[in-house]
Formats: C-alpha cells, sequence, structure tokens
C-alpha cells in the first residue's frame, strides 16, 4: 500500500471550465418564481441585482462553462489545492476504509468561498459595478467577497450575523484588511434591519435576515451589485473546480471514491465537491454515495420541506423550490455560523428529490469532537462549520469497520478553523452545548410558507 500523504497538481492541471450537473440531470430542476406572478423569472428580472454574464450561468444548460484566464491566474495563488490521504486519522479510527480530503482551507479567505468571490467580482468589475454587498455568517464569505474585490477595486460593503460578529471579532478584522466595512445585521442601516430591531432589539440574527438587508442596499444604486456565497446555481458552478481538481486526484492515488461527503449550509462545497462525481455517474461512470451533513439544530435537508420558498427572511428575494424550514426560521445561535441557514441550494435540493444524494444532521458537540480528533492526527484545525463534514466521514469509517469493508471516503475539508479558536476554548471549557431549535418556531414557521399550487 502506498503512504503517498500528498496528491498534488501542477498549475497548468487546474481546470479550465467549470462543471454544470445541469447539463447531464434526469429531469430539469423546477423555475425560479416571481412572488407576485407566480410566473418564471426571466434574466431580466435578475438584472438589479447581479451582473448579465453571472445570470446567464445561472440559467444555462451548457456542461461546461469556461474559467476566464484572469480568474485562473487569481486562482494560481492557492490552487490546484492539495487532497490528503488520512493515514493518521484511518489508524486512530481502526478502520479498514480509505479517507481521502480535498483541503480547500489554503485560500487566502481560508475555505472554499474565494472559488466563487474572485469570478463574482471578476465578471462585476467586466460590467462596471463599483460596488458590492453581501451578507456573512461565519465571516469565512465576507472575508472572501473582501479578498476578491480588493483585487478588482471594488467597494464591499458586508452584513454580518450578529451573533458571529460577535463571536469572531477577527473575520471582522480580516475584512477590513481587505479593505471592506463591516456592519452586524440586523442593523439600523436599512428598513428592514430596523424593523427587526424594531420587535427584538437583542435578535442574534440569521442569514436570511442580513441576505434581506443586503438586497434591500443592492437595489438602491445603479453601481451597485449584490453578491450571494452559497445557494445560487452560478455559486455552485464555480465550486466544481474541486470536485473536478478531486477526480484528477484520485486518478494519481489509484483509486476512487464509494462515499463523497461534505457539510450542508447553502450546499456550495458540498455541490463542489460531488457534482462532478454525480454527473460522471450519470453520464455511465462509477456512482458513488454522496452524503450531505448538517447541523441537527438547523435540519433543512433532514427535517425540511420540499417546497417554494423565499431566499431570505424580508421576502425581496423570487420564489425558488427547495428544502426549507421557512424563511422566518431563525436557527439557535450554534458555533458553525455558516450553516445556519433556512434553505437549502435549490440544485442541491433537486438531487436531493431525485435520489441522488442523502443527507444526515449530527450536533454540535459530536461534531466538535470529530475535529479535535482530526486536529489532532492530521494537524489541520477544521472550520465548525467542516466538522461536519470530518463527523460524516468518521461514521462512514466507523461503519467500514463494524462490516469489515474497506471502501474509499472521500470528503471536503471547507475550511480552517483558525479565526474560530473562540468556540474550540468553549468546547474544551466544556461550555458548548447541543442547541435545539424551537419545534414551535419551526412548525409556525413551516407553516407560513408561501401557497404555490401544485401545477406551478
Ligand atoms: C468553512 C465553511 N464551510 C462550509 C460553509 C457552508 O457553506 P456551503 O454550504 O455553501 O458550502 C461555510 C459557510 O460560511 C464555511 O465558512
Amino acid at each position: 500500500m502506498s503512504k503517498q500523504t500528498k496528491f498534488l497538481l501542477n498549475e497548468d492541471q487546474m481546470p479550465k471550465f467549470w462543471y454544470n450537473l445541469q447539463a447531464d440531470l434526469p429531469k430539469p430542476m423546477p423555475a425560479v418564481l416571481h412572488p407576485g406572478t407566480l410566473q418564471p423569472v426571466g434574466p431580466d428580472d435578475l438584472a438589479p441585482l447581479f451582473p448579465m454574464a453571472l445570470i446567464m450561468q445561472e440559467v444555462s444548460q451548457e456542461r461546461e462553462i469556461e474559467i476566464p484566464e484572469p480568474v485562473r491566474d487569481v486562482f494560481r495563488l492557492w490552487r490546484p489545492a492539495p487532497l490528503f490521504r488520512a493515514h493518521r486519522l484511518e489508524k486512530a479510527l481502526g478502520t479498514p476504509a480509505k479517507i481521502y480530503y480535498k483541503y480547500e482551507g489554503g485560500s487566502p479567505a481560508g475555505s472554499h468561498k474565494p472559488n466563487t468571490a474572485v469570478p463574482q467580482a471578476f465578471y462585476n468589475q467586466e460590467a462596471g459595478i463599483k460596488r458590492l454587498v453581501t451578507e456573512t455568517g461565519a465571516g469565512q464569505w465576507g472575508s472572501s467577497l473582501a479578498f476578491a474585490g480588493s483585487l478588482y477595486g471594488l467597494e464591499v460593503e458586508v452584513f454580518q450575523v450578529r451573533v458571529s460578529y460577535d463571536q469572531k471579532p477577527y473575520r471582522r478584522a480580516l475584512m477590513e484588511t481587505y479593505g471592506a466595512r463591516c456592519v452586524a445585521s440586523p442593523s439600523h442601516e436599512t428598513v428592514y434591519g430596523r424593523s427587526v430591531l424594531a420587535k427584538n432589539p437583542n435578535h442574534p440574527g440569521s442569514l436570511g435576515i442580513a441576505i434581506s438587508e443586503a438586497v434591500e442596499l443592492a437595489v438602491q444604486r445603479e453601481d451597485t451589485k449584490y453578491a450571494l456565497g452559497s445557494v445560487l446555481n452560478h455559486v455552485l458552478l464555480h465550486q466544481t473546480i474541486i470536485g473536478q481538481e478531486a477526480m484528477l486526484q484520485m486518478q494519481m492515488a489509484n483509486d476512487w471514491p464509494d462515499v463523497v461527503v461534505g457539510c450542508a449550509g447553502g450546499g456550495s462545497n458540498l455541490a463542489g465537491i460531488a457534482f462532478p462525481f454525480i454527473g460522471h455517474g450519470l453520464r455511465g461512470g462509477q456512482k458513488p454515495r454522496i452524503v450531505a451533513v448538517e447541523p441537527a439544530a438547523c435540519p433543512t435537508l433532514t427535517r425540511g420541506k420540499y417546497a417554494y420558498d423565499f431566499g431570505d427572511t424580508g421576502h425581496m428575494t423570487p420564489l425558488t423550490k427547495m428544502y426549507t424550514l421557512g424563511s422566518q426560521f431563525t436557527p439557535p445561535g450554534f458555533h458553525a455560523g455558516g450553516l445556519r441557514y433556512h434553505g437549502m441550494a435549490p440544485l442541491v435540493s433537486h438531487c436531493k428529490a431525485l435520489g441522488l444524494l442523502e443527507a444526515v444532521a449530527y450536533d454540535q458537540v459530536a461534531c466538535f469532537e470529530a475535529g479535535v480528533l482530526f486536529a489532532r492526527n492530521e494537524g489541520i484545525v477544521p472550520a465548525p462549520e467542516s466538522n461536519h463534514a470530518i463527523k460524516g466521514a468518521i461514521e462512514e469509517a466507523m461503519r467500514c469497520k463494524r462490516e469489515g469493508k474497506a471502501e474509499t471516503i472521500l470528503f471536503c475539508l471547507s475550511g480552517h478553523g483558525h479565526f474560530d479558536m473562540t468556540s474550540y476554548q468553549k468546547y474544551f471549557a466544556g461550555e458548548l452545548t447541543d442547541e435545539h431549535y424551537d419545534e414551535t418556531e419551526l412548525a409556525l414557521a413551516l407553516a407560513s410558507l408561501p401557497n404555490v399550487p401544485e401545477t406551478v
């Protein structure tokens, strides 16, 4: 057995195209609807929010979309990203399974998020845009857009979910280092933020609320657009560079995954690692199982409804069909801010509905325990979001041990946790508890889903 640990690609092996799963799906995705007319939205409806190049990617059915050379040039700062074989973790678990992880934490912001921040900033600058507004949960996406904005001379304004803003002051400092402005959400800077604070001045915030604030600001100025760090088709598309590289690296390792695991907040890193493998399977190749891991305190795929819903809490976005906990649901303030979203990417949701992927949910303490075991064997301290993927991979490895199977497990280590050490300190002090969502609030949020007839 080879003891090779790192599988590295040269810069000239970096993929030149993004992979669009829509080209290979057995059934097309449900349409995106205008909330007033319940008619499908067209590219023009999205034009106030995004530049046309990104809108065309959002609706494209082409299998391959070229990555512009200037974007690939920026990617060379940290891509291709390494694939590791987790020999030491395998040994610690005593599993016959082989575990590989694709590490996305080597990017400037420390996660997979710059894979889409850079092209989004690039296309906005090409369209003459001067300012981008966005939301951030964990702070990873805000830092990534701040970094990308600094490369392209764009002003960046970030609404950071209140709990994360308080938990992670250094993420804000990082955004400011890249030249962005960061505001805690809900804020007094928007009509919607003020309305939320009027009802609850201590509101912990949520991604749904921060999205509403960012959208409200973005549509007010011609020179400003909105940028989203997950959920949308074009964001998932940009992340497929992860899985495409991983395929080449699995070939280098003379191996192929039986199971692909990713944590899922809005669905972008999961899509990034998994979609190229799903597409390969749909075109007649080997079909690995795909496992999405989410927090038990925000169980969108495992407990949500597959229904039309708003992407934000203030109802400023179109309606998309997705797994949702209801746009009014505020997840408790657990320490994986990037996973506190009421919905799931429509494309990931569609895959779940088609049986192309499965989902599991774990409590945060069990995920931190998995992350610490990983750090003590593999060295990298993972982001709290990524701990969910590690927990999922360990569960698969322990199943292999029980069943005596030497399966190959691949997971996405979406980011490092260097800005998350307060949550690790809390875990070691025994102060981290399993947050349970309010069942009544969830039932109410699900009961108030928009009424869209089945025939639409
Ligand atoms: C490190 C990390 N992993 C995962 C996520 C979840 O996002 P997504 O589901 O879009 O990959 C985030 C979100 O902020 C993150 O920061």
